[in-house]
């Protein structure tokens, strides 16, 4: 009996096979191709020119200041259409702000907002919405990161988008997800603090710290961006859009788990990774700040160089790991802590942590961190040196990557940006440079929207697209 079903059984994924054959065949994809009935496995174009990987998506950028453009910028460069909607004769507020060359567009604007195209709408007057409701129904995503609020009080509510277009994703940062946080503004501080970062972040001694690193703003925007890609993704088998949200408490959070690992490892003894165990500090109810110790299992620590006493950034990170601890004394001229117990172990190392480094700052401190990384890497001992934002500027490796750029605008000239870090084989990003205020009114208004030229002339006179009059606005 069981032999006969298996017999079946058999019999019957053998039809499954045959008919999974069958279809395969007719699959479309498979008459293009190399004419062996196989997609070619190498682009026919160069390097990185087989167009974008986001070719074809629209984007309605209603983003400002730092989180939201990040979002769509990263979304530009990987090849989306992105149309930021700007405030009539302000625009972004950035543009204005921490201005470097007078007259010009800043830097904190130019480099937030690379690849996209500009266009003003006052969104309160009915012929801006006019316009507006134009774009909602064009794009695939709307993105912004307004006050809570703002968007519905524009009259652009989740309802009113999804019926006038029900594919269309609609993104948005904001400070905290639902809870009793919900309605307040948010800024990169801010969330840093929320997320859980500034907590643990600084020396034990010392009060809490943010970090550089825009973790709150581009971190969330970051967050964002993945949304919405895989909402376009989702979209391709529901046909549907969909609310995406990415608060930035829970970005910041997203970041700093390693911290909320410790806070349940807390609760059951010391984290005796910590230099504060080895230096006998008893822990508290929380995740301490750790200083500059690793977040991993591995110990690491700041170090100096030759030259610190004058130059801020003469500093190494050094990481003790395990597997490379006999090249490490080899190194810095203990060979016997290969073998002394005391020594030998990750274990037996912990509570000696502090005197371990300063034993091996004795030895970075005879040398330049570019000569520390030189010798470590060449036995595998992981090192970091400290780079200064001039070195970073100035690395040339960096810019032939890509990752630093140098961008060529028409009222500031020159400067340097940050380029996509994330590379792809058949899509590289140009980076372009960003717009200036409305600069593509008119296209967008003909080309994507496809309105006539009596109605644009209809539009523009109603004043919907302009700052309003010098006189009306001190009325
Ligand atoms: N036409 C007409 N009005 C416009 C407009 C346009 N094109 N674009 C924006 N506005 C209006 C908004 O409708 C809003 O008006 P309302 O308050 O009357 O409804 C107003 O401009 C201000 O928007 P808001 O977002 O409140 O700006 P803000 O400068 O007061 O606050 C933030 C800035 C960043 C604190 C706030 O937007 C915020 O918390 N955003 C979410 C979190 C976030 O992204 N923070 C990080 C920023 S890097």
């Amino acid at each position: 009996m069981a032999k006969k079903k298996r017999k079946k059984t058999k019999v019957a994924s053998k039809k499954r096979a045959r008919k999974v054959v069958k279809l395969a065949a007719r699959k479309p994809a498979a008459k293009k191709g190399n004419g062996n009935g196989h997609l070619p496995r190498v682009s026919s174009k160069p390097f990185g020119q087989d167009g974008k990987a986001l070719t074809g998506v629209q984007i309605l950028d209603f983003t400002h200041v730092q989180s939201g453009p990040t979002c769509t910028q990263l979304l530009a460069w990987l090849g989306a259409d992105v149309i930021k909607v700007e405030r009539p004769g302000v625009g972004d507020i950035t543009r204005g702000q921490l201005v470097d060359v007078k007259g010009a567009d800043s830097l904190y604007f130019t480099m937030l907002n690379h690849n996209k195209r500009s266009i003003t709408i006052d969104s309160k007057h009915p012929q801006g919405m006019r316009v507006l409701n134009a774009l909602i129904k064009k794009c695939d995503v709307l993105v912004e990161n307004f006050a809570p609020g703002a968007l519905d009080r524009m009259g652009l509510t989740w309802d009113y988008i999804h019926k006038l277009n029900p594919r269309m994703i609609v993104a948005s940062v904001k400070g905290f997800g639902p809870g009793p946080y919900e309605d307040c503004k948010v800024y990169e501080n801010v969330a840093q603090c929320a997320g859980g970062s500034a907590s643990t972040t600084g020396f034990r001694e010392g009060p809490p710290l943010v970090t550089g690193a825009q973790i709150g703003d581009s971190g969330t925007g970051l967050h964002l961006a993945l949304g919405i890609v895989s909402a376009l993704f989702q979209r391709n088998r529901t046909g549907r859009g969909q609310k995406v949200l990415a608060a930035m408490q829970d970005g910041v959070l997203n970041l700093c788990r390693v911290k909320l690992r410790d806070q349940q490892r807390i609760e059951k003894g010391p984290l005796t990774e910590y230099s504060q165990y080895g230096e006998g500090v008893p822990f508290g109810a929380a995740v301490p700040r750790a200083g500059n110790d690793s977040g991993g299992g591995q110990p690491g620590w700041i170090l100096k160089c030759k030259g610190w006493e004058t130059d801020p950034d003469a500093y190494i990170y050094f990481i003790t790991q395990a597997p490379v601890w006999g090249p490490i004394c080899d190194l810095i001229g203990e060979p016997t802590w290969k073998t002394d117990p005391e020594y030998a172990t990750p274990r037996a190392r912990l509570p000696k942590l502090k005197a371990i480094f300063g034993r091996i700052e004795q030895w970075t401190m005879t040398m330049t961190k570019f000569e520390v990384m030189e010798k470590c890497n060449a036995v595998d001992i992981p090192v970091g040196p400290i780079l200064s934002m001039k070195e970073i500027a100035e690395e040339p490796s960096l810019r032939k990557t890509g990752t630093v750029v140098e961008v060529d605008h028409p009222t500031r000239g020159k400067y340097l940006s940050v380029g996509n870090p994330i590379k792809m084989s058949d899509s590289i990003s140009e980076v372009k440079r960003s717009p200036l205020l409305g600069e593509h009114t008119d296209e967008i208004l003909k080309d994507v929207l496809g309105f006539k030229a009596n109605e644009i002339a209809e539009i523009k006179n109603s004043g919907a697209l302009s700052a309003p009059k010098k006189e009306e606005k001190a009325a």
